[in-house]
């Protein structure tokens, strides 16, 4: 299975700060956001990753990352997203990269806790669709909310106003070769974006998704009041003290 981070995007709810930079190099604690997908990619057992970024500062990755040595890998991948087209068109520019594999697409800005290898290998013995991970939170109205019926999602709600759960879903997804398929015959929502969660009810109405509940801590890290959530969190798990 191979590696996705999507790490484009303009940034804007964390202006004035993503002006001159990428949100995913803004420092979490004492590292570059981008660090922390990567280390969870690395950390499941994965070592070939594709880093989808945009915009103006896309060089900077580059230069930050190189070619993965840091990070026990051998090379990384790059690719450029044109235009704001959302999640799920920056995915497919991940085809070509996957080779017909299985992927794990991890939002660059979430950070977790957990390792999820086991995970990864429940999903790499999985025939065929798709697997999600949920995280029960007290604010699931700012997320993809998975409606569950008999343990099972029966369908998931972007950002809905009254949720029908707590279960936020993660942006962490993994992916059989379909997902292809699927975002190239989607169509952009009222917002003008492909949406990933679009993507994952499709296979849930295919009857192909299944979920696993993250343990330990998970954030985005894409508002200021997340991001230095994250930030407090990564420095407590480091020892600090102070906070
Ligand atoms: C995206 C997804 C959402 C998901 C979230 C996780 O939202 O659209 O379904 O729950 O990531 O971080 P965004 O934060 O990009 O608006």
């Amino acid at each position: 299975m191979k590696g996705v981070i999507l790490a484009g995007g303009l940034g804007s709810r964390l202006s004035p700060c993503t002006k001159v930079t990428n949100k995913h190099l803004l420092p979490v604690y004492d590292k570059p956001m981008i660090y922390y997908p990567i280390m969870t990619l690395v950390n499941s057992g994965i070592k070939d990753i594709l880093i989808v970024t945009g915009g103006n500062h896309a060089g900077d990755f580059l230069r930050l990352l190189g070619n993965g040595r840091e990070f026990g890998l051998k090379d990384i991948s790059y690719t450029y997203q044109e235009g704001e087209g959302g999640i799920a068109d920056a995915l497919k520019l991940a085809e070509n990269f996957a080779e017909g594999e299985k992927i794990f697409v991890i939002l660059g800005d979430n950070i977790v806790q957990d390792n999820v290898s086991k995970h990864v290998e429940d999903f790499i013995n999985q025939p065929r669709g798709a697997k999600i991970f949920l995280k029960e939170v007290p604010d699931p109205e700012r997320f993809g909310v998975a409606v569950i019926k008999d343990n099972k999602i029966v369908s998931i709600e972007e950002k809905p106003k009254n949720p029908k759960s707590n279960y936020a879903v993660c942006g962490l997804y993994m992916y059989d070769n379909e997902v292809f398929n699927i975002a190239k015959n989607m169509k952009p929502s009222d917002r003008g974006e492909l949406e990933i969660t679009d993507v994952n009810n499709e296979y849930i109405k295919r009857n192909e998704m299944t979920y696993s509940i993250l343990k330990g801590w998970w954030t985005d890290a894409g508002t200021f009041q997340s991001l230095y959530r994250a930030s407090c969190l990564v420095a407590k798990d480091a020892g600090e003290k102070d906070i």
